[in-house]
């Protein structure tokens, strides 16, 4: 397995699709945003890498200081294997060799699975937008039969030094950065 980049040609869309099911949201950040996919055998000798794309994750920098986890997904045949962990780690880890201080995710009120799962990597509640996903998006969302309507921002105010192997999302708060 490896972790790289991917071209607008390789874009997963029917993961990106299962972290956020409006095309013309993606659409917004992505061509702005870097696109990690994570791949499954040798990519690199792979003549059709899409195919091979086994979980995806888009960061856009917010400015110097702060990126944003836009969408994360891991096909739902590979889920509960560790490897969001896996490609989050190595994300943080990027960012943080960049100088990124500060790394933020937005997920709804109905997320139970993905509240878990970033609480899990060390990130922290920090702020709720009610109606964010009403507001947002053209159709009503529904998850765990929960209608999705809040949205709430998680946030690793210090990123720390994560092994993409070996993550115990067990990160300092430092105070650094400050809630917007
Ligand atoms: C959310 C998602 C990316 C997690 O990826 P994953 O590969 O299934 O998760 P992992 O196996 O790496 O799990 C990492 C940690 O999160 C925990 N976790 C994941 N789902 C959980 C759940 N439903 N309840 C409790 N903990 C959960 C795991 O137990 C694990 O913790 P541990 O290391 O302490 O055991 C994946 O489930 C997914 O693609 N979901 C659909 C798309 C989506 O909702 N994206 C997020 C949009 S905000």
């Amino acid at each position: 397995m490896q972790v790289r980049d991917l071209t607008p040609a390789e874009w997963p869309w029917s993961l990106l699709l299962d972290a956020d099911p409006c095309r013309e949201l993606i659409d917004a950040y992505l061509h702005q945003s870097t696109v990690m996919g994570l791949m499954e055998g040798d990519a690199a000798i792979a003549p059709e890498g899409r195919s091979l794309t086994i979980a995806v994750i888009v960061l856009l920098q917010r400015d110097q200081q702060v990126v944003e986890v836009m969408n994360i997904a891991v096909a739902p045949v590979h889920q509960g294997k560790k490897l969001g962990k896996l490609l989050l780690a190595a994300a943080i880890e990027r960012s943080r060799q960049q100088g990124t201080k500060r790394m933020i995710v937005g997920t709804g009120n109905s997320g139970i699975a993905q509240l878990a799962f970033y609480q899990k990597m060390g990130f922290r509640l920090e702020a709720i937008d009610r109606g964010y996903f009403v507001r947002t998006y053209p159709e009503p969302i529904f998850e765990n039969g929960i209608w999705c309507r809040d949205g709430q921002r998680l946030a690793q105010r210090a990123i720390a030094s994560c092994s993409p192997k070996i993550c115990s999302g067990d990160l300092h708060e430092t105070g650094a950065g400050s809630p917007s």
